[in-house]
């Protein structure tokens, strides 16, 4: 890890590179009893006073941060309780275009009446000053942000962990308390560490990411489900489009092909047997070029697919299918890619002891020669490929021809989903069609982070705010994968997910 944080950071951490170690449980549980006491202290000034203090927990339910008139007419000192903070959610990657996409999602989200409690101010974590300027001109990010007060510098791939927490923390204020981190600053692959995750876990804050690498994602929930359960601390991993609403779309045809009750006779008939993913992005779909080193990472993955409940691994870019991807789109060809749906979709779903036996992903682009493209880059060494530093240079240099033929083709993404029962007699197909990528991965990252705030609201530290919170809990504590969510929570992040929609049958 480098030690240049004294020079670039601006927070005059000391440079020290080891990494720092900690106690989660002690730090947490500081914080917890500090909570506590707040919030004892709070609950008996609103229990011993008069109506002013009524007005007062008006104000902190409809999550009003101006407090009110608290005038004392009645002699005695009124208690002022502490006016709740707002949430900041900080977006690490939001000046790129999927963290980009997803600030501007939040931001309109989080404004909606169904929304209508939460109070969030959004921020973003990223590398330097100018990726968020430049970020503004080309309208990634809404115009009004600032620098001064909404960009936290941070570098989650070189920075020890203590000069990621003092990061992480310097995006609370006196109004806003940090609630949220969303990650997006991508790319995931080769990555081991969940790092971010990890300073979330330890400073009790809520974690969402669009993590496209399984052994990532695997290491957060081994790292830190349990730390998370105890705690009181929401983490979804590997969320967005796909993997992410792909994994809910699954999740729903699994559902409904075991609910049919024909056949009930043959108890067979209607398991859930083969998930098919099939996804079709038109050029990069509008994205960064960290989509495209990404997919340049994928090309040197091993596929994971489930054959007969076998993990097996499978050479990427094989194995071509033609698949329709409705009226918009029609026929595509689709090639094995590496995708984290995959294993997580296969484990956690179907009544089936065993989970899914069949699951395999796959993935087609336009124009065309782009696919043969990627499957001539295979003949590349992996060392090369696997190089991150290599590959988004590359796809740097390649970006203004990516620009262009991304103009020529388009940028509609589509992903369609097709469950069936072990003799093929049913299938359920689940299509959901954008017409950029950029906009749909926004959105869909956005809805989950938007469903765990939802889950985690609490504007007032009353018994109504517990109880409401209870209800509005569509996510419990842990680390999951999109597929292992309850189904209102899918629910919810479908229907945020269907707007601009070209095809949605879900
Ligand atoms: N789950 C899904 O649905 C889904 C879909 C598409 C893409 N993705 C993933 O999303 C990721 C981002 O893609 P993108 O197209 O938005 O890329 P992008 O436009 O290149 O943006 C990446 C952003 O991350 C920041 N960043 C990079 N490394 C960082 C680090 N070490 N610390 C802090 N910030 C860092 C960069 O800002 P600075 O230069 O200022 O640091 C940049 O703004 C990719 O990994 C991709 O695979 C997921």
């Amino acid at each position: 890890m480098s030690c240049v944080v004294s020079v670039v950071n601006g927070f005059g951490l000391s440079s020290s590179s080891s990494s720092s170690s900690f106690s989660t449980t002690t730090t947490t549980s500081i914080r917890r009893k500090r909570i506590q006491v707040q919030k004892r202290t709070l609950l008996t000034s609103l229990t011993n006073n008069d109506e002013d203090n009524v007005f007062s927990i008006t104000a902190l339910s409809a999550g009003n941060n101006d407090g009110g008139d608290n005038n004392d007419n009645t002699g005695t000192t009124p208690a002022t309780p502490t006016i709740p903070p707002a949430t900041t959610v900080l977006v690490v990657g939001g000046s790129g275009r999927v963290g980009g996409s997803t600030v501007r999602w939040l931001q309109e989200l989080a404004g909606r009446t169904e929304n209508n409690k939460l109070n969030i101010k959004i921020k973003v974590g990223g590398r330097t000053k100018k990726s968020f300027e430049q970020a503004k001109k080309r309208g990634v990010l809404p115009l009004e942000m600032n620098a001064e007060d909404d960009f936290i510098q941070l570098d989650w791939a070189e920075w020890n962990e203590e000069q990621i927490e003092t990061a992480i923390l310097s995006s609370s204020d006196s109004n806003n308390n940090i609630g949220l981190v969303v990650h997006t600053a991508g790319p995931f692959q080769g990555r081991t560490d969940p790092t971010l995750l990890r300073c979330c876990i330890k400073h009790n804050i809520h974690y969402v990411d669009v993590c496209d690498e399984y052994e990532l994602a695997v290491t957060s929930k081994e790292l830190f489900h349990d730390d998370a359960k105890q705690l009181g601390i929401t983490a979804v991993v590997s969320s967005g489009i796909w993997p992410g609403v792909s994994a809910l779309m699954a999740a729903n045809a699994v559902e409904k092909l075991e609910e049919q009750d024909e056949n009930k006779n043959n108890e067979n008939s209607n398991k859930a047997d083969t998930i098919d993913f099939s996804f079709f992005t038109a050029g990069t779909g509008n994205a960064g070029p960290t989509i495209v080193s990404a997919t340049f990472l994928l090309l040197a993955t091993p596929v994971l697919a489930y054959r007969n409940s076998k993990k097996v691994e499978l050479e990427p870019w094989t194995e071509k299918r033609m698949i329709n991807f409705g009226k918009s789109i029609q026929e595509k060809s689709v090639w094995l890619l590496d995708n984290p749906d995959v294993p997580t979709t296969a484990v956690s779903l179907g009544s089936g002891s065993s989970g899914i036996p069949n699951v395999s992903s796959r993935f087609g682009t336009d124009p065309l020669p782009w696919n043969y493209l990627f499957g001539a880059m295979k003949a590349i060494p992996r060392s090369i490929l696997y190089n991150r530093e290599i590959m988004q240079n590359f796809a740097l240099f390649s970006e203004p021809i990516i620009r262009v033929v991304d103009q020529m083709v388009g940028s509609t993404n589509a992903m369609r989903v097709d469950v069936s029962n072990k003799d093929n007699t049913k299938t359920i197909t689940s299509l959901i069609v954008h017409n950029d990528l950029e906009m749909a991965v926004g959105l869909a990252t956005a809805a989950f982070a938007i469903e765990v705030l939802k889950s985690n609201n609490k504007n007032g530290d009353n018994d109504d705010d517990d109880e409401q919170q209870e209800q509005q809990q569509t996510i419990p504590s842990g680390v999951w994968y999109p597929a292992e969510l309850p189904k209102q929570a899918r629910l919810n992040i479908l229907e945020v997910v269907k707007e601009g929609t070209i095809t949605y049958e879900v």
